[in-house]
């Protein structure tokens, strides 16, 4: 809940009596606005003493007051060793589905660091639909894709299932990447608020736009503020020709709504190759930050998605295009 008042100094005077009211709810003030996370209404009497420097009183926020815009103004910029992620910067995140073996992830990293790409991708960990298909490399997949991104001088981001496997996966990893499968994994996010490493949160396949920021919430609540929000495609009625429906609109409103930088991945989204590039450029039309994509040298050969993965020639021209979209949008 949102509550507005007359100005900064009616603000903080409010704020102080509702944290004595709720010790336990969180109260933020920015300006004039106070946000009490987690409230959805207020007893009247609560508000009596100050109802003439009351302007409005939303109830129909999203909750999400540390991620919310309202309460943070400007950008996040996020700083990794190789990559700058967020305001006006762009940024390209891209190698294979999953680490198939180290000279494999190596030689995709090659290509896509030729392309434009400062981020290594690869899962070691994999979310797959069934128990039956390939699970991931596990430590051996950490190992030989740090070694790769340590080579090529490129920050590595990698899926993590399991809150039982995060420091495993800190000891290798920049930045966390948590699947659409496990979006709303509250222990895990938890978790990962503990870390002082950014975390790339994709959209749940069936979220809404307040379930993302209220699961990026559980992030910053922990103290990690660090966050990249990920549009890669929902489920709608109609999945039959792409595997997802990239939510295009979601990027504006997400960036209208959060301060945190949105990014997109349109190989999920897509499905299928010939449709990766035209949902990505949509995409960075519509203001995507950064474009996480699926490549691989012989795709029939892939261990996971290898219908939806970009040749290192074909990722080479999506990058060229992506620059000209922007140039053309800005
Ligand atoms: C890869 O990135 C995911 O693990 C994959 O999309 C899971 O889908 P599947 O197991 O249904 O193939
Ligand atoms: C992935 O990027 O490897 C992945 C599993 O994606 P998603 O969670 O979007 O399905």
């Amino acid at each position: 809940m949102i509550i507005v008042m007359k100005n900064e100094n009616a603000a903080q005077n409010l704020a102080k009596a509702l944290d004595t009211h709720n010790p336990i709810k969180p109260v933020f003030v920015h300006q004039n606005r106070i946000g009490l996370a987690g409230v959805k209404q207020i007893d009247d009497a609560q508000l009596a003493d100050f109802k003439d420097d009351v302007v409005e009183v939303i109830t129909n926020h999203h909750g999400a007051i540390k991620s919310s815009r309202d309460f943070h103004p400007e950008d996040t910029i996020i700083k990794t060793k190789h990559s700058i992620i967020g305001g006006d910067h762009f940024v390209f995140m891209a190698g294979p589905d999953s680490i198939e073996s180290a000279e494999h992830v190596l030689e995709m990293g090659k290509d896509v660091q030729l392309a434009g790409a400062t981020i290594l991708r690869g899962g070691a960990f994999k979310p797959r639909t069934s128990p039956y298909s390939f699970q991931g490399n596990g430590e051996d997949g950490l190992k030989a894709h740090r070694q790769a991104a340590d080579t090529l001088q490129m920050d590595m981001v990698t899926e993590i299932l399991d809150t039982r496997d995060v420091d495993l996966v800190d000891q290798y990893t920049d930045i966390f990447q948590v699947g659409t499968r496990n979006m709303q994994n509250f222990a895990l996010l938890k978790a990962l608020g503990q870390k002082n490493k950014p975390v790339v949160l994709k959209r749940g396949m069936s979220a809404t736009i307040d379930d993302l920021l209220n699961a990026a919430e559980y992030i910053a609540a922990g103290g990690n503020d660090q966050i990249i929000l990920m549009e890669r495609g929902i489920r709608t009625f109609d999945n039959k020709y792409t595997r997802n429906t990239m939510d295009v609109s979601a990027i504006p409103v997400l960036k209208s709504l959060t301060h945190y930088p949105v990014i997109a991945d349109s190989s999920h989204a897509a499905g299928v190759s010939k449709f990766v590039e035209p949902i990505g450029l949509a995409a960075v039309a519509a203001g995507a930050q950064g474009l996480m994509t699926e490549i691989h040298d012989h795709p029939k050969e892939a261990f996971v998605d290898g219908a939806q993965a970009l040749t290192p020639e074909q990722f080479k021209q999506l990058a060229d295009k992506v620059r000209r979209v922007r140039t053309a949008i800005q």
